[in-house]
């Protein structure tokens, strides 16, 4: 067996959700910069940010990036995107399943002060439009024989985080989903493991908690600073690339060492 160089990304086909976030154009850049190609998507009416960022993705170089205008929830958006992967790339080798409903969360609430429909909006996109991404990319994933999934789950499933019930849930309902998928897509060669990022000094962070919760986070931590999105990028390019290919059913927590596992 070839020993895989743990660096290599070079001309691997990649399709990143939720990439207007500023974690998701943090990974974006971080692809193409390690040479991967990538299929960006996010929602239809987040399409000009996210031309923007393709556009500088891949003058920066040297991957090349395109966008894709998708609603995770709806299947033959999603079926678009991993069909843009096989005509602009030929093929797809890695999924990065990071769009969630998060910065929209709309602030924290008591778990009575929620609503059916705040659950039935959290659970649907975070863990039903994950699933239906994995549904459609798996066979592509597994014509590759080297596929690989990362789902983006949250630390807050360990610990519980109040004001946030249903996205907490939803987390971990990332987490399992991501196991019972390492189950069934193991024998064609792709793994599924979950990053579990600790809470990231982002702008959807900043509008969900104060300054005073953002530092008592990071005193929390073994490493006691701010975690910020470059901080989530060596996990998932190791997790999305071929070094990683026997790891599957993981959760890897980064955060500093705020909660090990
Ligand atoms: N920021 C943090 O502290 C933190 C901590 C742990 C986990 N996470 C996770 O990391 C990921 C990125 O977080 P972020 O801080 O950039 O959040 P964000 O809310 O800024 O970004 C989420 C992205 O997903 C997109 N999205 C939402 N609903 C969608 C749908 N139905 N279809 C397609 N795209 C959709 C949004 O448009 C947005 O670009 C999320 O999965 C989040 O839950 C974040």
């Amino acid at each position: 067996m070839t020993i895989p160089a743990i660096d290599s990304l070079t001309d691997r086909v990649v399709l990143l959700t939720g990439v207007t976030g500023d974690i998701g154009a943090t990974y974006l850049s971080a692809f193409t910069r390690a040479g991967a190609h990538v299929v960006a998507t996010d929602l239809p009416n987040a399409e000009d940010a996210g031309q923007r960022l393709v556009a500088d993705a891949t003058a920066a170089g040297p991957g090349r990036a395109v966008f894709v205008g998708c609603d995770i929830t709806d299947g033959e958006g999603v079926q678009r995107a991993v069909d843009t992967a096989t005509k602009e790339f030929g093929g797809l080798h890695s999924v990065v399943n990071n769009a969630a409903i998060y910065r929209t969360l709309g602030g924290k609430r008591p778990l009575v002060e929620l609503t059916e429909a705040d659950w039935d909006l959290v659970l649907r996109v975070n863990v039903i439009g994950t699933w239906q991404v994995i549904k459609a990319a798996a066979p592509v994933l597994a014509a590759s024989g080297q596929g690989r999934i990362v789902n983006i789950a949250s630390v807050v499933s360990r610990n519980g985080a109040p004001g946030f019930a249903h996205y907490v849930a939803s987390k971990a309902a990332v987490e399992g989903l991501t196991r019972s998928a390492a189950r069934e897509l193991g024998v064609s060669g792709t793994t599924v493991n979950s990053v579990s990022p600790g809470l990231v000094d982002d702008g959807a962070t900043r509008e969900l908690n104060t300054d005073e919760y953002l530092a008592m986070a990071a005193r929390a931590r073994a490493i006691p600073r701010a975690m910020v999105p470059e901080d989530l990028v060596g996990a998932v390019l190791w997790l999305s690339g071929p070094a990683s290919g026997f790891v599957t059913g993981q959760t890897l927590v980064v955060d500093g060492g705020g909660v090990f596992v």
